[in-house]
């Protein structure tokens, strides 16, 4: 099975309508099983932004697009308008053997992200009953924080009762978006992704707009960072190199 990542799109201000025109051909080229955007589909959570991107979204010839906002998809009350642009649902059992399931991260003029007590309780539950499937969970904000991300305090801030519970459930990947920045925590029984910025001018740390590729095969989970227009690396590459990229 394969699906795309895209995360970041900030479709608005610094909005890239090139790149993105060109993740569509892409997206399309690639025709994975299901696209998952793990949020800031908006810069400023507008109605004529969700207009806009909703309008570039449905150009993706893709069986099942799960969208999920972000802090700037909630900005001046964007949250109104996402649930009409982009409904989605919580669990999402893509095959006999997968499953991906999201949580909200994201607070109404707030820009650090919280899942909250009843949320965590009701992922672990729902995480038990798919006990024998590969299990993926999607959120906007990141679990843990990342390099060169100064002195983050975005992150979830109640990341601890997450990560235990995300342990717990034995989740087999996390995809998060949210610091424009690509990274994997390969911790073996779990890895966690962070997609870059698929179409912003705002990216940092790796200076190229990206998204991630992840087939999943017999259970074994492989992710790719495709930059746009450009190559395609194995996510992991971008942790070994760091240096590499440092000196760039
Ligand atoms: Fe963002
Ligand atoms: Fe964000």
């Amino acid at each position: 099975m394969k699906i795309v990542q895209l995360s970041d799109v900030h479709f608005g201000a610094q909005f890239r309508n090139e790149i993105f025109e060109q993740v569509i051909n892409e997206v399309n080229e690639l025709s994975p099983y299901a696209v998952i955007i793990t949020g800031d589909l908006t810069n400023e959570g507008l109605k004529e932004e969700y207009e806009g991107c909703k309008e570039l979204i449905s150009k993706l010839n893709v069986k099942k697009i799960i969208a999920m906002p972000g802090n700037h998809d909630y900005r001046n009350t964007g949250y109104l308008h996402f649930k009409k642009y982009f409904p989605f649902q919580a669990i999402n059992e893509l095959s006999d053997d997968v499953v991906l399931i999201t949580i909200g991260t994201a607070r109404p003029d707030r820009d650090e992200g919280e899942v909250g007590h009843r949320q965590t309780l009701w992922l672990e539950r729902t995480m038990k009953k798919y006990q024998n499937r590969t299990k993926i969970l999607a959120m906007h904000h990141h679990l843990i924080g990342i390099p060169d991300t100064g002195s983050d305090r975005l992150t979830i801030i109640d990341a601890g009762d997450v990560l235990r519970a995300t342990l717990d459930s034995d989740v087999d990947l996390v995809l998060c978006g949210h610091k424009h920045r690509p990274w994997l925590w390969d911790f073996n029984k779990l890895l966690i992704a962070n997609a870059g910025s698929v179409s912003s001018e705002r990216v940092r740390g790796f200076f190229e707009n990206s998204y991630n590729i992840i087939k999943i095969q017999n259970g074994k989970i492989s992710i790719d960072l495709k930059i746009v227009g450009g190559e395609r690396i194995p996510l992991q590459n971008v942790v070994k190199n760091y240096t590499n990229f440092e000196d760039e």
